[in-house]
């Protein structure tokens, strides 16, 4: 998740990109950039300033080189291919130094495109799979930017938002969208291309969203919309008339709702480039070879609060796919607890942050007793990440909001794609079921996007909690580990009591608590232990609870017993965690707006737990 800027117009393209870039932060801050065509010569050149680090750097880097030129391309990044460097840091170039792009997404063919340019001769100069796009572009250019952009995007799969220049024709800017978003923003003599409209909504409120599959050319006077096939595309002026506050949550009243719609596109960025449609996992920063693999004896998962949840979620995926013994640990637990952890295992550590102090210290204990250590974690370059033997980084981009959604859904897909990695080297993992858990992975982002489209229902259930004192969550297996992720969700902004437990424990104590009313959420997604769970959902009954369940659209018994009933897609019962949590997400933010709380910062609560 990085963020784009394009600017074409009568003023200083350089201030005015820093400015935007300032405001598209949120989405990447590991580095950034600026190109400008430069307008001082005859012979028009590009010129560009980069630099590793937060973009104050780079303010200071142009304060004392400026960028002189009316026409300029900025990025700020959020590294996925490459550390976070002034060499990596986008705008690239090609070797010439006439091409110049920047790039959101993810070209997950990069190797082998690579490869091929390298035999023909083309030097890199980073780690990036974005350089590559620079020298498709110059390969393909005979004279015509745009078709040079077009066929260079043939070769690539993947996902992006391109932006690209060129010293050649200095007037204008193509830009290619596939997933990743890009907008462009007509002003009065002036146009501006972006990765959202708050980072433009200074200069005009008049924007052209770009959809998927589509091309755009923009020079002063305006743009044009073509598909990248060909084909000119009307696409009507959309006028945005959100005041300053909305515009920094994208529309959304609040960060939180903001991310949980961002989740279809944190769940393709996280799988994205690393699973082949055969169920072949490539996870760029784990390092350890088919040896290691097989040898792991035990798993040992460490975390806190949403990680934890999200951790409880990976014990199922890897006791089942792996057969391998699975423990996982709170880690302000794990780090006093004298753990048997020895080698060979591996233990992953869980954190969206990468700074939580119990995290790292549960982490560093395993280590010192010879377990690998594989870091799952959002933030490149964090403590938790320097640290491991191995990375797993989620793709969620910055989360801005304390109570964590986006991230968690990202750490689900990087365990099941772990669990791919180490399940073929063992053979436990064939390759029918490789694909089938391959296939399931990619509709993942539609169904969640199904979900998203019924939140209607989810804010009419909120009605009917706001003003309980108690909720229990109850579900079996993996829907149990959802049901202590929707639990935390609901008590950490809604200041509402909740209780989270597998269903066959009611009866052991907590069901003398459910009494006429009380309102009980029942996950119900796992076939194996649906009658079970059903049954717990009878006593509940009995004790006239009022029952709301997530289940799946095509279920058909569940609404006899439920008072309401959330639906989902029907997915893989091993997958449904990704889709199950998301109504509970809903729900949490709809109960808390109701009880009138600060939903982003609740109360008592901080986003990074960096003291023990
Ligand atoms: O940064 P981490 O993932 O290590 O943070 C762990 C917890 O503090 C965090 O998940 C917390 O529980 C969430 N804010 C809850 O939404």
């Amino acid at each position: 998740m990085c963020g784009i800027l394009g600017y074409v117009g009568p003023r200083q393209a350089a201030p005015l990109i820093l400015d935007g870039l300032r405001r598209l932060e949120y989405r990447g801050y590991d580095s950034a950039g600026i190109a400008v065509v430069a307008d001082s010569v005859e012979d028009r050149v590009i010129d560009v300033r980069k630099a590793k680090g937060k973009i104050e750097r780079l303010a200071g880097i142009l304060d004392r080189e400026p960028l002189a030129g009316t026409v300029g391309i900025g990025h700020t990044r959020w590294a996925t291919h490459g550390v976070p460097s002034d060499a990596n840091a986008h705008p690239h170039t090609d070797a010439s130094g006439r091409f110049v792009v920047v790039h959101n997404g993810i070209i997950e063919n990069f190797h082998e495109l690579k490869r091929s340019l390298l035999a023909d001769g083309h030097v890199f100069t980073s780690e990036t799979d974005t350089e590559v796009l620079a020298h498709l572009v110059a390969e393909e250019y005979d004279g015509n930017l745009v078709e040079a952009v077009r066929r260079a995007v043939r070769h690539a799969a993947g996902a992006y938002a391109l932006v690209v220049m060129s010293a050649a024709e200095p007037e204008r800017i193509v830009a290619v969208r596939k997933v990743s978003p890009l907008v462009v923003g007509l002003g009065d003599g002036e146009t501006f291309l972006a990765s959202d409209i708050p980072a433009v909504l200074q200069h005009t409120r008049d924007f052209l969203v770009i959809e998927d599959g589509e091309l755009v050319v923009i020079d002063a006077a305006g743009a044009t919309v073509e598909l990248i096939g060909g084909g000119v595309v009307h696409r009507p002026v959309l006028h945005v008339d959100w005041d300053a506050e909305q515009a920094e949550k994208g529309g959304f009243e609040h960060f939180m709702l903001k991310e949980i719609y961002e989740q279809p596109a944190v769940v393709t960025e996280t799988v994205s480039g690393r699973l082949e449609a055969s169920g072949e996992v490539w996870l760029e920063g784990v390092g350890f070879d088919d040896a290691f693999a097989a040898s792991i004896e035990h798993l040992w998962i460490t975390a806190c609060g949403t990680a934890y949840h999200a951790g409880l979620v990976g014990r199922e995926i890897f006791s089942r796919l792996l057969r391998i013994p699975t423990s996982v640990e709170f880690a302000h637990e794990m780090r006093y607890a004298d753990p048997l952890v020895t080698a060979p295992s591996l233990t992953v550590a869980i954190s969206q942050s990468g700074e939580t102090a119990d995290t790292l210290a549960a982490a560093r204990l395993a280590r010192s007793r010879g377990s690998r250590l594989l870091a799952l974690t959002n933030v490149v370059g964090s403590t938790l990440s320097r640290e491991a033997d191995d990375i797993l980084y989620t793709r969620a981009g910055p989360e801005i909001s304390v109570a964590s959604t986006k991230a968690y859904s990202a750490m689900l897909v990087a365990q099941y794609l772990l669990a791919l990695r180490i399940g073929r080297v063992r053979g436990v993992v064939d390759a029918d079921l490789s694909e089938r858990i391959g296939r399931g992975l990619h509709a993942l982002p539609g169904q969640v996007e199904a979900v998203l489209g019924d939140e209607e229902s989810v804010a009419k259930a909120a009605i009917q909690i706001a003003d309980a004192q108690d909720v229990y969550f109850i579900g079996r297996g993996l829907d149990y580990a959802v049901a202590m992720e929707g639990s935390l969700k609901l008590k950490e902004i809604s200041y509402l009591h909740s209780e989270a437990m597998p269903a066959g424990e009611l009866k052991h104590g907590t069901l003398a608590l459910v009494t006429k009313g009380t309102p009980v959420i029942v996950v119900l997604t796992q076939g194996a232990v649906y009658d079970k769970t059903m049954s717990a959902v009878q006593e509940v009954k009995a004790r006239g609870a009022t029952v709301l369940a997530v289940g799946y659209e095509d279920d058909s018994s569940i609404g006899s017993f439920a008072d309401d009933v959330l639906r989902i897609p029907r997915t893989d019962d091993l997958l449904s965690p990704v889709t199950a949590i998301v109504p509970l997400q809903l729900l949490a933010y709809h109960v808390a707006r109701l009880r009138g709380h600060d939903i982003d910062q609740p109360r008592n609560l901080a986003k990074s737990v960096t003291v023990e």
